[in-house]
């Protein structure tokens, strides 16, 4: 059985009050509920507080991006080892957002997610169409490539790492995949790494992501290839957050 996993990824949202608070509630509401994995991405300058924080809990610690690069004249950018060194365990790559706005292609996509890997850290990588690939039915042909662009030959960097499937048209807009939909891609990903390896595609957690809340996430979270979700504007309010978590109570 895999455990299910929900992470909120607070985007580029928040301040130090701001933070406190939210996980403060957070973690009081969340004690006590171990039918998920809880993650918390906060931008990079709120990563230190918040690992203080939830510092003695079940909470997990992530960032929302991190360099290919190892270390050097790279200005502004933030390396594997020192989000390691902040107290992350997981790092996600390859955001829709980041591939859009960002110009991320699957190859930059890829270095991220091995210097992840190559750190210890345990990367959520993102994949999903966009609202014309899936009007064109390029869905699976999309993932298929986002996913063997990281993958190769060899699934094993897949060992410890997570995938999260994000229909872009799903991101921030309030509309959801349903769960058969979201079913029938999770089920397309997991098969594609078992074409690798079925050891990996049996353990491996794939989440769903976009347009969350505490109404549609029971629903998905009832999927059989659906292991939870990642948040983004629901994760922002404790309550909300909270009610997704709750929801993997299968
Ligand atoms: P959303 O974002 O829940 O606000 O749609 C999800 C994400 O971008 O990870």
């Amino acid at each position: 059985m895999r455990n299910l996993m929900v992470a909120g990824n607070w985007k580029m949202n928040g301040d130090s009050v701001m933070a406190s608070t939210l996980i403060d509630d957070i973690v009081v509401g969340f004690k006590g509920y171990d039918s998920c994995e809880l993650l918390i991405c906060p931008p990079f300058p709120l990563l230190s507080l918040v690992a203080n924080k939830i510092k003695g809990t079940s909470l997990l610690l992530g960032a929302q991006n991190l360099s290919e690069h190892k270390s050097g004249a790279y200005t502004g950018e933030i390396s594997a080892s020192m989000l390691e060194d902040m107290g992350c365990q997981y790092v996600i790559v390859g955001h829709s957002e980041r591939r859009a706005i960002m110009r991320e292609t699957n190859e930059m996509v890829a270095e991220k997610f091995h210097a992840a890997v190559n750190n210890g850290l345990i990367p959520i990588l993102c994949v999903g169409e966009t609202l014309e690939q899936k009007n064109q039915e390029q869905t699976t042909q999309i993932i298929e490539e986002q996913l063997k662009s990281v993958m190769g030959t060899n699934a094993d960097s897949m060992t410890n790492a997570i995938i999260a499937y994000e229909p872009v048209w799903a991101i921030g807009t309030g509309l959801t995949a349903t769960p058969e939909e979201a079913q029938h891609i999770h089920h397309f990903i997991r098969n594609t790494i078992s074409s690798i390896s079925q050891e990996i595609a049996d353990k491996i957690q794939i989440l769903y992501g976009g347009s969350v809340n505490g109404d549609n996430a029971k629903g998905l979270f009832s999927m059989p290839d659906i292991d939870g979700g990642l948040i983004g504007g629901a994760s922002l309010t404790a309550r909300d957050f909270l009610s997704i978590a709750k929801a993997t109570n299968k």
